[in-house]
């Protein structure tokens, strides 16, 4: 993708198909959003006001902690598969645990769900890191190559299934065998569904390059998102290949820059300690890919980056940003329904000034 033919900024929400999102702290402004009522509320405001894509967490069995972090949640696959029902333009993704999943079935549930969404619908694919996840279910956790490798091998299938003649598309690996194998009907999108992987790791970088349409990533500062841009970037282009990197941003404004700072003290102040540990033992093992996070940028977004201030700050935020490299974001909110509406009337016009969107 040349830089003149470049696409508008993406918007998305990380949407609270769990509960406590979207920061690891006693301190919440707004009660759980992670029911279903509340998550059709936040689709629905979200393709009125113009967002493009909304992107779930999986999760299957809590973090635990005090506040008991993704203690409810919601399957990705019914959760997409009921709000793509209820809208009619914006994209929706499904996470699939590969572990969990036979590639077949998740082809084929895809494949449903890209129907009745009438082509709108998408995959993350994540290999699996938290292993109380697949200790409940007796699934064995490989070591993370392997896990990649693993996750490779269900791209390949994935795309096999929903692209070759039907009963044609055969694969052989140490880890699946797909003989004749068949899905129809197939995707109406071409060549097929959006792929996601949210990785950063050189397994991940090397297997999204070669095999998915987009990176989600997590930058550690404003900085650190033209170097992850382009890594990914590069990786593809050797591959012959385009990827799309997201960033994940928790933007907090409000009237002043004091007020976002004081909010985001809030959060630090109630930090839940356990879950925070909880999470950044489980997501960073073996990875490494979170070595330069803190327990406070674990507490504040899980992870994301934070953009604090007021709505002209945010909007400079997302524009550096998209000058960068990043071609889309993923953001929390900490009053989802609220914020979807607010950020389209306050920082969308902003946006839009910057020629971003
Ligand atoms: C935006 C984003 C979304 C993610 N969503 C999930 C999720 O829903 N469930 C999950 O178990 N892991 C999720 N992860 C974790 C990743 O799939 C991955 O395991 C983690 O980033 C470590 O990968 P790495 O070791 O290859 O860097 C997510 C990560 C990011 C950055």
């Amino acid at each position: 993708m040349s830089d003149t033919a470049r696409d508008p900024l993406r918007l998305g929400i990380f949407m609270p198909s769990v509960s406590h999102m979207p920061n690891i702290s006693h301190y919440k402004a707004q009660p759980d959003d992670w029911t279903f009522d509340s998550n059709r509320q936040i689709a629905q405001a979200a393709e009125r006001a113009g967002f493009d894509f909304l992107f779930p967490v999986s999760r299957w069995r809590t973090i635990g902690g005090e506040i008991d972090y993704h203690g409810k949640s919601l399957e990705t696959m019914t959760w997409a598969a009921s709000l793509l029902a209820v809208t009619s333009r914006i994209q929706i993704f499904s996470t699939v645990h590969v572990p969990v999943f036979n590639p077949v079935v998740a082809a084929k549930m895809g494949a449903t769900l890209d129907h009745i969404g009438g082509g709108r619908w998408g995959i993350n694919i994540v290999s699996g890191w938290n292993r109380a996840e697949f200790d409940m279910m007796g699934i064995e956790m490989l070591d993370h190559a392997s896990r990649y490798e693993r996750s490779e091998d269900f791209i390949t299938i994935l795309k096999g299934l929903w692209t070759e003649p039907p009963g044609t598309f055969n694969f052989s690996s140490g880890h699946y065998q797909v003989r004749h194998g068949y899905v129809m009907p197939q995707p109406q999108r071409r060549p097929h569904p959006p792929i996601v992987n949210a990785g950063s790791s050189p397994d991940a970088r090397e297997m999204a390059a070669r095999q998915c349409d987009y990176a989600f990533v997590c930058p550690v500062g404003i900085d650190d998102a033209t170097a992850l841009a382009a890594d990914f970037k590069a990786r593809a282009r050797r591959h012959g290949r385009d990827i799309r990197v997201v960033a994940m941003v928790q933007p907090v404004w409000g009237a002043s820059r004091e007020d976002a700072i004081a909010e985001r003290q809030r959060v630090i102040d109630g930090m839940d300690a356990v879950a925070v540990r909880n999470w950044a033992d489980g997501v960073g093992l073996e990875s490494g890919s979170f070595t330069a996070q803190t327990l406070e940028s674990f507490s504040f977004g899980a992870g994301s980056l934070p953009l604090l201030g007021t709505a002209t700050d945010v909007a400079d935020g997302l524009a550096d940003l998209y000058a960068r490299g990043i071609d889309g974001v993923l953001m929390s909110y900490h009053d989802y329904l609220q914020d979807t509406t607010r950020f389209a009337d306050e920082v969308v016009p902003l946006l839009r000034a910057r020629g971003v969107l």
